[in-house]
């Protein structure tokens, strides 16, 4: 097995001076972090070991490493989530074994398929408010930045149609905090070795008022307005846990807990993928085209009707490409509670394994000219030619993405609403650069200009 070791800076910095990001943080700090992170996966076969101080990072970016560590022996790797607390405190997406089983179990049934119909009026209400929005600025000819409007987006569909309430706060703002924290970048370590002439300092005064925002969320979403009374919601499932006797782990903290994780785990991903596919659509006005045929054949000029959206099977390929290209969570990482053998290759105890999803996504070996936009790879037959776990945009195993399908609708409904009404034009350098936070953003964002269709 190969060693590598990395150099670091040991300054202290936000997040936290043992985590793993902040130790990731020279890999990631290049140009094209990616394409470091592939080369040497290429060069030490999928495996790449870096020996650190007290312990030890590993590299996976083979298929079946990744099924070992995420689905047959995913008992013998524990979630990762230091540095992260702040943002999602006890909160599922965090917490392990009978523990995690029992938290997540009342939440399951918010997102089984039965729920998506009750939930499609208002992720359309919230398409409705966006298109609005656009409209303005399509008249004012105004450059956006399309994260930000997707962001916004992704936000007003979870507060309306898992919580049942309005969006009660401007999520430009409060997302902007998060990601203050939430991006490695802003490693003092890192910000030093940046040439730019000017450090800005991030104080931990600047990152406890970031939290101090994140944290009134969700008593605010709780106090808004309910927009309908439902039952049937996420939030009232939630608050059922709480007032369980049987049930104390379940108290009003994890209620809190679990809605910052909604609001943020499901937000900027989805966000995310939203933003990058009209990226990729701006560069491929073909495909563009073909997701407004597909949606005249389908809906004609009315819009979709619930029934009707299982039949936008291009428009999903779109979305299914965006992630294959652009994995919003582009490493997987858990830590090993004991020994392990992958494949002839030693795990030890307290070595922290990273799975990287980006790089499988990239790799020649599993996909044709890889690097290509090509969303009929998804076209079922072709899709069941894939090998096994090489496409992971929601992970896999028990650990899986409790909300993937659902993004996938909300994605669908968007792109197809937004597209007919708008054609959105890329207004950055091509091809746009990635930034890796613990997200997979757009570096220096992606700036658009609408326009708006006659
Ligand atoms: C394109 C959109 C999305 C992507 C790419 C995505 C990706 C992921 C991934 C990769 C994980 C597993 C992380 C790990 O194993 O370390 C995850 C977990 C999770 N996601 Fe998503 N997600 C998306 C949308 C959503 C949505 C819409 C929701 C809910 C509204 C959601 C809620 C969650 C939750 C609660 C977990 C933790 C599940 C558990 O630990 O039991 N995600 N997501």
């Amino acid at each position: 097995m190969a060693d590598m070791t990395v150099a670091y800076s040991p300054s202290h910095g936000l997040g936290e001076e043992q985590s793993i990001w902040f130790k990731l943080t020279p890999l990631l700090n290049q140009e094209n972090p990616m394409q470091v992170l592939a080369a040497l996966s290429d060069k030490y076969a999928g495996v790449v070991p870096i020996n650190l101080k007290n312990h030890r990072i590993v590299l996976l970016s083979e298929p079946a490493y990744a099924e070992r560590v995420l689905v047959t022996n995913a008992d013998n790797y524990t979630k990762y989530f230091d540095g992260l607390r702040p943002i999602f405190g006890k909160s599922m997406i965090t917490i392990d074994g009978a523990l995690w089983q029992k938290i997540r179990a009342p939440q399951q049934p918010a997102f089984h398929p039965h729920m998506f119909e009750e939930y499609f009026p208002y992720l359309m209400s919230a398409i409705d408010s966006k298109m609005a929005r656009w409209a303005k600025f399509a008249s004012t000819g105004e450059t956006i930045e399309m994260v930000e409007e997707t962001w916004t987006l992704a936000a007003e569909m979870v507060c309306k149609a898992l919580f049942d309430r309005e969006m009660p706060f401007n999520p430009h703002f409060v997302f902007s905090q998060v990601k203050t924290y939430t991006d490695v970048m802003n490693h003092k370590s890192i910000r030093l070795k940046n040439v730019r002439g000017e450090l800005v300092e991030m104080t931990g005064e600047d990152t406890a008022k970031a939290m101090e925002v994140w944290h009134s969320i969700p008593d605010t979403v709780m106090g808004a307005g309910i927009l309908e009374h439902r039952d049937k919601t996420l939030l009232k499932m939630l608050e059922a846990a709480e007032a369980d006797p049987n049930f104390p782990e379940f108290d009003h903290r994890q209620v809190i807990d679990e809605m910052k994780q909604y609001l943020w785990a499901g937000t900027e991903t989805t966000a995310l993928t939203l933003a990058w596919s009209l990226y990729l659509l701006s560069q491929h006005p073909e495909a563009m085209e073909r997701i407004r045929a597909e949606a005249r054949a389908v809906c004609g000029d009315a819009d979709p009707e619930w029934n009707q959206v299982q039949q936008l099977t291009y428009t999903k390929m779109v979305i299914q490409e965006t992630m294959r290209l652009f994995p919003p969570i582009w490493a997987l990482i858990r830590i090993a509670a004991g020994d392990d053998d992958i494949q002839g290759h030693k795990i030890k105890a307290g070595d922290k394994v990273v799975i990287l999803a980006y790089v499988m996504h990239h790799s020649p070996k599993y996909w044709t000219d890889p690097e290509k936009f090509d969303p009929e790879r998804f076209a079922p037959e072709r899709a069941k030619k894939r090998v096994k776990y090489s496409y992971l945009p929601f992970a896999a195993g028990k650990r899986a993405c409790i909300g993937g399908a659902l993004s996938q609708i909300e994605n669908t409904l968007a792109l197809v609403q937004l597209l007919r009404r708008f054609t959105p034009e890329y207004a950055g350098p091509v091809p746009a650069k990635i930034h890796a936070t613990v997200t997979l953003c757009p570096k220096g964002g992606l700036p658009f200009r609408i326009r708006e269709l006659s």
